[in-house]
């Protein structure tokens, strides 16, 4: 399979018509308004033209027979036309009030739609659990909750009036035909089947093109996401030439598949014309005959005349609202394909009572990353797994380290805590209950999290440190700042805590990003502190920073801290070794150093290193 297959967004397999119409089922009401102000337009507009029949009547008929006459029962003529024209107007006058009824209700509902459908996609998304984000890419996901939601309205606008007012138009002039002359209506009709074959035609070798279209466009939001997200590394390799060239590459692969699209959308209306061009032809010869040979009223004649006009020429508008439509719905089907993505983590039912003493076990805890995404149990056989029977025993109140080599497993049993992933095999339990039965809440709400890779949202100071806690007080805030160690640089910022820290934090340190992260699982006073590596990036001075303000916050907490220095953890209760997604070693620091394994072997490095430095 083509590797970016693998991560493009699955699409709905459904007619995405049909899944737009359940969709929407919300808005019946308004929909069948919009559906009624369309064909009651529809009517006020073809009127005029039965009306010209009937003046067309008038004039040649002196008899007072004419269709007019006998309905107002008057020889007049004058006064035949004078009503006339008087039901003329007030036609005219209702086909621009219903029309403006039928446009603005489709474009409002339009809207409405749109909007509930971005909502929706954004807030289903914001349920899918981390192993979905890894598999997709940002600028992918973006491309469907942006640019796919947003050329759903390029058809719901008005696509939907145009349809029925078409549809209607072949309904109500083919009766009025079936009525006056059948001869006439067959010949009227004759081009409709070959339109009908042509849109059919037409939309099955056009779907799979804007699918390659909307699937391209995809492509560009990576490469643009990938791009302006790494900006700073680009420059540093001096890379932006080749940035540029990847972009262009896409960006060629998306105009090639809309020029393939292009050619079949524009090569629709000219068919459609040359079947208009035979139909209307034909009344004109074979009516004209007739009225010729007095078979046919000159009345009736010019008004089918008008009417052929009437019926073909709004189907050469088809192509266009045929080409928004599937343009919509390969949109949709990307639409509804993420809005049919399960969350694969959903949350339990508990509450757990407050406070949160903060008791973690790890029961025989063994993960691997990729059976998240395949699907595959490879729990059996141990292949990839990251984690391998981890036991963990942390009681309320005590703070615990977990070392161990760069890629052993020290992250995930974080992540597994939070349940950003689920265990394959195994259980963990907060204050006793199993964390797979406990509420997100009450789950996330219990525990801080300062991870390795710090992550600063754009705003402010204040916002991004009662990002937890968004109903802190000033003095909470500050205090937070002060255990933190972040008060000081904060308050030298230009407008404190007002200051804008830019995208991810840019503005700022990294040591100063850090200790805003301090600042901000503190503030939220979770039962459960957790400190991954939240040192190792930064200076000595911001390190022994975090050190003081841990030594603080960690009093009567459980804290779990993984660090890579263990000088920083050489006073926590119990040290967990984890090597290879196996604790190998467990105990206090005088204990692992005595027992002469991993540990006193990491020890003796780092204690080295210390004394050469
Ligand atoms: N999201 C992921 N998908 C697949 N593999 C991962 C993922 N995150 C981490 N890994 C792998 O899992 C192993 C353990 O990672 P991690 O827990 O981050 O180690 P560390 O002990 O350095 O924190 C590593 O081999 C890493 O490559
Ligand atoms: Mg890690």
């Amino acid at each position: 399979m083509d590797p970016a297959a693998a991560h493009a967004i699955p699409l709905s397999v459904d007619p995405p018509l049909r899944e737009l119409l359940r969709y929407s089922r919300a808005h019946r009401g308004q929909r069948w308004l919009a559906v009624t102000m369309s064909l009651l337009n529809k009517i006020c507009d073809i009127a005029p033209e039965l009306l010209i029949g009937a003046a067309v009547d008038i004039v040649v008929k002196s008899d007072g027979q004419s269709f007019m006459g006998r309905v107002l029962g008057t020889d007049d003529r004058f006064t035949q036309l004078s009503v006339l024209v008087a039901v003329t107007v007030v036609i005219w006058l209702a086909e621009s009030a219903t029309e403006y009824a039928a446009v603005i209700t489709w474009r409002n509902l339009a809207q409405t739609i749109e909007h509930e459908a971005r909502m929706d996609t954004y807030r289903h998304v914001q349920t899918l659990e981390m192993a979905y984000f890894e598999d997709k890419t940002s600028g992918g996901l973006m491309a469907v909750l942006n640019d796919d939601i947003n050329q759903l309205e390029r058809f719901l606008d008005l696509g939907p009036h145009k349809l029925i007012i078409t549809a209607a138009n072949v309904v109500f002039v083919g009766i009025t035909f079936v009525v006056v002359s059948p001869l006439l209506a067959v010949l009227a009709f004759l081009p409709i089947p070959v339109i009908i074959a042509g849109s059919l035609w037409y939309q099955t070798r056009l779907e799979p093109r804007y699918a390659a279209v909307r699937a391209s466009a995809g492509v560009i939001g990576d490469t643009l996401t990938n791009g302006l997200g790494g900006i700073a590394t680009i420059k540093a390799f001096n890379a932006e030439d080749r940035e540029v060239q990847r972009v262009e590459v896409d960006s060629e692969a998306y105009r090639q598949a809309n020029r393939d699209a292009i050619r079949y959308s524009t090569a629709f209306n000219p068919l459609i014309r040359m079947a208009v061009l035979a139909g209307f032809t034909m009344t004109l010869i074979v009516g004209g005959r007739a009225a010729l040979h007095g078979d046919l009223e000159i009345g009736v004649f010019s008004m089918l005349v008008y009417m052929t006009q009437r019926l073909l020429w709004p189907l050469t508008a088809l192509g266009e609202t045929l080409d928004l439509y599937q343009r919509a719905m390969a949109s949709c089907r990307r639409i509804f394909g993420l809005l049919r993505a399960e969350p694969r983590i959903l949350p339990g039912a508990v509450d757990l009572p407050t406070p949160v003493r903060g008791d973690i076990r790890f029961r025989d805890v063994s993960f691997a990353y990729d059976s998240v995404t395949t699907g595959a149990d490879d729990s059996t056989t141990g292949g990839g797994l990251v984690l391998r029977g981890v036991s963990l025993d942390i009681p309320a109140g005590e703070t615990h380290a977990i070392v161990g080599p760069t890629g052993s497993g020290k992250s995930t049993v974080v992540k597994l805590l939070l349940r950003l992933y689920e265990p394959t095999s195994g259980e963990i339990t907060l204050d006793g209950t199993s964390i797979s039965n406990l509420t997100f809440a009450s789950l996330r709400g219990a525990t801080g999290l300062v991870a390795q890779d710090v992550f600063l949202f754009h705003g402010t100071v204040r916002e991004n440190l009662t990002y937890g806690r968004p109903d802190a007080t000033e003095a909470e805030l500050r205090r937070a700042a002060e255990l933190a160690e972040a008060a000081e640089f904060i308050d030298a910022l230009p407008d404190g805590y007002d200051t804008l820290v830019g995208e991810r934090g840019q503005k700022l340190s990294g040591g100063q990003r850090q200790r805003l992260t301090i600042a901000r699982a503190i503030l939220r006073d979770p039962a459960v502190l957790i400190l991954d590596e939240a040192t190792s990036a930064v200076d000595n001075e911001t390190e022994a920073a975090i050190q003081r303000s841990l030594a603080k916050v960690s009093a009567g907490r459980t804290t779990v801290v993984i660090a890579h220095r263990l000088s920083t953890v050489r006073h926590a209760h119990r040290i967990h070794v984890l090597e290879a997604g196996r604790v190998v070693e467990a105990g206090t620091h005088e204990e692992l150093v005595d027992l002469g394994g991993l540990y006193a072997a990491l020890w003796r490095v780092q204690t080295g290193e210390a004394a050469l430095t």
